[in-house]
């Protein structure tokens, strides 16, 4: 499926007012350990998303991409600052956030449809009502076939399908979602990145997607906020102008992935000078 250049549709009848997805993210510092051994993951971070926007964090590893995708989850409090979703602090997880990882954290012991449902169940979501979701976000995402396989028969790509209709089954206005990608060949890559592309634009999701992948970022992102290498700061907070579907061949598509190289090169350098050195941890 590729991204068309209608995506943003009419607004559907689940979609949240608008507002109601804000993340306000005000001098967030997250310090881990004390004394000699503290490590600054994030410092001063201020930056507000608004609601509907699709933002990448991008930055070499140990910038404190994560770090900040686990605050604003909830997973993880800030040493310092405040972070607001819809103008209430997040202080704990809630359903108005989804949180897609890396290594697709299903259930190997339920099937793909049980997978789907688990947080519907714990919801209290009537029977008839859990059918009719579980069959609309499977068919939304090519599963409706694969119901009754257990998460081990299944191929990456279609592991990471689940991990993601099991987060949109809920419908939070917010997903998140830390290198979700990252672990896929690049064809099921793209195709996942057209997929969710189209979920996006569909559903009218916020989303904040961690990527190394500066291709990644420029081709998914209305916005691209790029973190120093510890302390993790915001080096540079960038809008995408180019217009989807992207052409990854293009001029603009290639200056822009020059501008953000040089950007992360220079973060990647002092990672890689702290690795040298032996003050890397990670
Ligand atoms: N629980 C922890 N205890 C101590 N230090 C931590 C902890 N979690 C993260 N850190 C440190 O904080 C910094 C930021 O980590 P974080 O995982 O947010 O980086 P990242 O940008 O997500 O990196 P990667 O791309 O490798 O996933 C790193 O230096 C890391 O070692
Ligand atoms: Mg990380």
């Amino acid at each position: 499926m590729t991204a068309t250049a209608t995506l943003r549709k009419p607004e559907p009848a689940h979609a949240a007012a608008p507002g109601a997805a804000e993340i306000a993210i005000d001098h967030a510092s997250k310090v881990f350990g004390t004394g000699e051994g503290a490590v600054v993951a994030l410092e001063d971070v201020t930056v507000t998303i608004p609601s509907g926007q699709f933002v990448c964090l991008l930055g070499p590893s140990g910038c404190g991409k994560s770090t900040l995708l686990n605050a604003i989850a909830g997973f993880s409090p800030l040493t310092s600052g405040t972070i607001r979703m819809a103008g209430r602090p997040v202080v704990d997880p809630g359903p108005d956030r989804g949180m897609v990882f890396q290594e697709y954290a299903l259930f190997p012991w339920m099937t793909v449809e049980q997978n789907i449902r688990f947080g519907l169940d714990i919801k209290g979501v009537g029977r008839g009502e859990a059918d009719a979701i579980v069959a609309r976000i499977a068919g939304t995402l090519g599963l409706s076939d694969f119901l009754g396989r257990f998460p081990k028969d299944l191929s990456g790509g279609m592991r990471q399908r689940v991990a993601i209709a099991r987060i949109l089954a809920l419908d939070p206005p917010v997903m998140l979602m830390d290198e979700p990608f990252g672990a896929l060949d690049a064809l099921t890559r793209r195709t996942l990145q057209d997929e969710l592309l189209r979920i996006w634009a569909e559903y009218r999701k916020t989303i904040v997607f961690v990527t190394h992948s500066i291709e990644e970022a420029i081709y998914l992102a209305d916005r691209i906020v790029v973190l120093t290498y510890r302390p993790g700061r915001m080096k540079r907070d960038l809008t995408v102008p180019l217009a989807r579907p992207r052409d990854t061949a293009s001029a603009e598509f290639n200056a822009l992935k020059r501008e953000l190289a040089g950007l992360v090169m220079e973060e990647q350098q002092r990672f890689t000078q702290a690795e040298l050195t032996g003050s890397a941890v990670d």
